[in-house]
């Protein structure tokens, strides 16, 4: 997976301007609030997630403006593809190779790329929901019907809450409830089973890139965590519960993954470099996985990362990576500290141009 070109108008503070990136590493640095991240988040968009900063697509358009543009010619598949993706009236629409799709999310699978920002701390770091998203979104892009039945699966939930919700005031629709719990249990076991199989993928890599990075002194462990072994049973137990806390106390969305270092949890017991390198092997592996899985390697994305790492984790990330294409944001033009060949571009108030 190459991106090729890009043209962007109207995206946030990016107004009208064009890249066209080299096929291994790009170096995109700048001041503060000047456009790089914007810049990344407009090449994420066209795996056909959501913009990773959680915003509406809405502020996804330049502030007075109507109507945000984004054009991408990449390789993929043995061959030149083209997208487009225009945000409007607060809705994404897509065009693939010249025909349109139904929604921006007809794009999932076609073109894939990896993230890795400071904020992917929180995998480690913070709630299950981070780990949730991350096992969700890496596959997603390896198989878009999971993206299907993520979203059966949510609206199902939703559905269930609002009953649940609605129960206590009219006792006669608790009779219907079970309808509800059929299909949650379902799509909840087919999401925890494609959950479980993507762990047995990106242990043997994450395992390995993590003993890597700490010269083999340490060991990383991942384990799937249910919320419920028999999520039938348990939503049939824990009714009284359901009802009386208006929501679903078990199920996908209430699973976790422990990651372990040595036997204990990273999360509760690591340091912060033990963290970080988790971060990181988790995100390697994540790139191995999805080209081990679809045979593209993907575009990797590494937004502000390198001044968090230092020149042997800098130096084992560069060389891990030595077959994707890579744009890298920093502040400072070296920041990266071995860049062999690459391209390296300046993005001020929107501008970029190559240096
Ligand atoms: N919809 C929008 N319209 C216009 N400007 C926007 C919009 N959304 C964001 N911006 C502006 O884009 C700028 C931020 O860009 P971005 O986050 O890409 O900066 P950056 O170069 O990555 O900075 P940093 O080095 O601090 O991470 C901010 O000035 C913000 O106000
Ligand atoms: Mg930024």
């Amino acid at each position: 997976m190459k991106i090729i070109h890009i043209r962007y108008e109207d995206y946030r503070n990016l107004s009208a301007g064009e890249m066209s990136p080299d096929g291994g590493i790009n170096v995109i640095f700048g001041k503060n609030a000047q456009g790089k991240t914007n810049l990344l988040e407009a090449m994420w968009l066209f795996t056909g997630g959501r913009s990773f900063r959680g915003s509406r697509d809405a502020d996804l358009v330049a502030r007075g403006r109507r109507r945000a543009l984004l054009d991408l010619t990449f390789f993929s598949g043995e061959r030149e593809q083209t997208a487009r993706l225009a945000v409007e009236g607060g809705k994404r629409s897509a065009v693939l190779n010249g025909v349109p799709k139904r929604s921006a999310a007809g794009l999932v699978g076609v073109f894939c790329a990896v993230m890795f920002s400071p904020e992917h701390l929180a995998l480690v770091r913070d709630g299950p929901v981070f780990r949730r998203n991350f096992m969700d979104t890496a596959l997603c892009q390896i198989r878009p019907g999971y993206a299907v039945l993520l979203a059966r699966y949510r609206h199902t939930l939703v559905q269930r809450n609002a009953l649940l919700k609605d129960i206590p005031r009219h006792s006669e629709l608790l009779g219907t409830l079970s309808v509800w719990d059929e299909k949650l249990a379902r799509y909840g076991r087919e999401i925890v089973k494609s959950r479980e199989e993507y762990l047995t993928w990106i242990s043997g890599p994450v395992r390995g890139i993590y003993a890597g990075i700490c010269e083999n002194r340490e060991q990383i462990g991942l384990k799937y965590q249910k919320s419920a072994e028999n999520l039938n049973e348990a939503l049939l137990k824990n009714r009284a519960a359901d009802i009386a806390a208006g929501h679903t106390g078990a199920g996908p969305h209430r699973d976790d993954l422990l990651i372990e270092i040595d036997g204990l949890s990273a999360r509760a017991f690591g340091s912060q470099g033990q963290k970080r390198s988790a971060v990181l092997a988790l995100k390697l592996a994540e790139a191995e996985v999805l080209f081990s899985r679809t045979g593209e390697r993907p575009v990797v994305l590494l937004d502000d990362v390198m001044s968090e790492l230092d020149a042997g984790r800098q130096d084992y990330l560069l060389n891990h990576l030595e077959n994707c294409q890579v744009f890298i944001t920093c502040c400072e033009a070296d920041a990266v500290r071995r860049l062999r060949g690459g391209a390296r571009f300046e993005m001020e108030a929107g501008v970029l141009r190559a240096r």
